[in-house]
């Protein structure tokens, strides 16, 4: 005999989004803390279920530092589905940061993360089906699994608070009943959406559906975020917070420190020398 559900068990059961697979997009650039960078984003993802990781090199070509370790991680799934896509996509040299320039003078990942919103378009322009939901996930900042399983039910766009960015301890959406009605951003708050590329998902449906939705080298500093996701909704109203009512932090803006690698050119060979790279 059948017995009947409460409503709340069906509609989890049957809740479009549940099954979404998240396409975690992460631009990133050769430097001495590459490799440690990606290796600890590896781990995390390692512990999703249903992710889909697109790694877009900031290079000429993908290198094989690169594709060793995503083929590591894939030998070490643990997870019913771990997938990745490697590409690349080089910053042309105009809009490139020196060594001599601070680190916010020009936009960073910009056409990595276009990159991988091209390829999405590409692969799924026929899956109209395909559940999924798109996070650009920057290959340094620290994520708890939480977010995962926040962000999976994206209807539109989510938002939430960000640990650690924007000279704030957390910079945050302020909500009232399930909306959001403001940010308590310092920096920069005559932004619509004035948040960090880390604050927030979106459904990929929406983003293959707004076919000219993308980043651009064109728009002020900190305007990233607030173009893209005014290119795919049009008021605060639609935006759905998570983590609690954007209560929690799920994810934190770390920063990793430049190496001081001095001692090194004292050395007649190369620390490096006879290393093994695999
Ligand atoms: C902040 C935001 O959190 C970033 O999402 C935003 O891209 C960036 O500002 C910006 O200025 O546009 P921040 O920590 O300063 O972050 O930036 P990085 O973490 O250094 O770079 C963001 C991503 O782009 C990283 O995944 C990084 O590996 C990659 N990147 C950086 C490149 O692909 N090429 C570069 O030349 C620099
Ligand atoms: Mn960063």
């Amino acid at each position: 005999s059948q017995k009947l559900l409460p409503s709340a068990t069906i509609q989890l059961k049957t809740s479009p989004e549940s099954d979404a697979t998240i396409f975690f997009i992460t631009p990133t650039y050769a430097r001495q803390v590459q490799k440690a960078e990606l290796t600890r984003l590896s781990h995390t993802l390692l512990l999703v279920e249903n992710i889909h990781w697109i790694v877009v090199e900031d290079a000429p070509n993908r290198t094989s530092l690169v594709a060793k370790l995503l083929a590591e991680a894939k030998r070490r799934q643990v997870n019913r589905k771990f997938e990745f896509t490697h590409l690349n996509a080089l910053t042309p040299n105009d809009f490139k940061t020196v060594d001599t320039d601070p680190n916010w003078l020009k936009p960073r990942g910009v056409w990595q993360r276009n990159r991988a919103i091209e390829w999405l378009r590409e692969h799924f322009k026929d899956s109209a089906n395909e559940n999924g939901v798109v996070y650009f996930g920057d290959d340094d900042n620290t994520y708890d699994l939480k977010l995962f399983e926040e962000i999976r039910n994206t209807s539109r766009v989510s938002i939430f608070p960000v640990g650690l960015v924007g000279g704030l301890i957390v910079e945050k959406p302020l909500v009232a009943n399930d909306k959001v009605i403001g940010f308590n951003s310092v920096w920069n708050p005559k932004r619509k959406y004035p948040i960090d590329m880390a604050g927030f998902a979106v459904n990929l449906q929406l983003l293959l559906k707004k076919e000219e939705a993308s980043f651009s080298e064109q728009v002020p500093r900190g305007y990233q975020e607030t173009h893209l996701i005014s290119q795919l909704i049009d008021s605060l109203e639609a935006l759905e917070p998570k983590g609690r009512q954007c209560k929690q932090v799920l994810v934190w803006h770390t920063r990793t420190e430049k190496p001081k690698l001095r001692h090194e050119r004292k050395l007649k060979v190369p620390s490096t020398f006879g290393m093994i790279d695999d």
